[in-house]
């Protein structure tokens, strides 16, 4: 059998980063390729870099620099992450979401997720922010469901409900703050794929019959796992691309960057926001 992390792991790593913190933080943002920004202004910010935390894997991505940025937004007290842990790095499923258990076990109870995607919709334009309102676990239907292995009882059940992965009342609140900014906020449904290749026009059309109207390499896994353990979750994918459905243009690692550049201020704007009133 694989080696699977433990409560008492989760629970080593959790301390190691209570024991540098002096506030409770509420609320867990993971931030996305091109977004990481964002962690700058955090208020009377503590940096722990995931390199110095036992257990945890570090992140291997260009623009993830993979550190914990530990404040205040908005007077909130956050724990954010800049820079997420994929599976395509060659981690195991239990080290990719080992952050979102160590939020559980530090008292965090609401999550913010962000994400670059593709535009698989045909009317999403890059620089366009999607709120998240359902998701695709296609890595999980082929195996690599984030919940294999032994069940943390201590955290949740054996076979958790997933009829709401993202916080309706928390949706409501995006789709609040977004207008009242003048953003405009897509909304739809994530697909998860492990990555790192982009997809092919065959794998795009197939995603879009499926239902899908973005898709990334990320955020899936986290969102069962913050599920599991009763997390409220928002979830927020950047697009910074289009789909391309008949092959007709090529997907970069540099275009999702630049176009996190678009991004960023409207996730800002709206994580703020959201923020503010939770
Ligand atoms: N596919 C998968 N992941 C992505 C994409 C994409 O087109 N853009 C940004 N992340």
């Amino acid at each position: 059998m694989q080696n699977f992390i433990s409560l008492a792991q989760i629970d080593t790593t959790a301390q190691a980063i209570k024991k540098q913190i002096s506030i409770q933080p509420l609320t867990g943002i993971i931030l996305g390729s091109g977004l990481n920004d964002l962690a700058d202004s955090v208020q009377q910010a503590v940096h722990i870099p995931y390199r110095d935390l036992p257990n945890f894997p570090v992140s291997t991505v260009h623009g993830h620099a993979g550190r914990f940025v530990i404040g205040e937004l908005e007077g909130k007290p956050v724990l954010v992450m800049q820079g997420r842990i994929h599976y395509y790095e060659g981690y195991t499923m239990g080290e990719v979401t080992l952050p979102v258990r160590v939020m559980q076990r530090m008292g965090i109870s609401n999550m913010i997720v962000t994400n670059a995607a593709g535009g698989v919709h045909p009317d999403f334009d890059p620089g366009d922010v999607m709120l998240i309102t359902d998701q695709l676990n296609l890595m999980g239907m082929s195996g690599l469901n984030p919940l294999m292995g032994p069940n943390l009882d201590e955290i949740g059940t054996r076979f958790p409900d997933m009829s709401q992965p993202y916080d309706r009342a928390y949706s409501d609140l995006a789709r609040k703050v977004a207008k009242e900014n003048n953003i405009t906020l897509r909304e739809g449904v994530y697909a998860g794929l492990s990555g790192p290749s982009f997809e092919s026009p065959a794998d795009l059309r197939f995603l879009r019959l499926a239902g899908a109207d973005a898709v990334g390499m990320s955020t899936v896994p986290e969102v069962i796992i913050a599920r599991h353990g009763g997390m409220r979750v928002l979830g927020l994918s950047g697009i910074s691309n289009k789909a391309n459905l008949d092959g007709s243009t090529v997907t970069t690692h540099e275009e999702v960057i630049e176009a996190g550049k678009v991004i960023t201020p409207k996730v800002e704007k709206i994580i703020r926001s959201v923020l503010r009133e939770l």
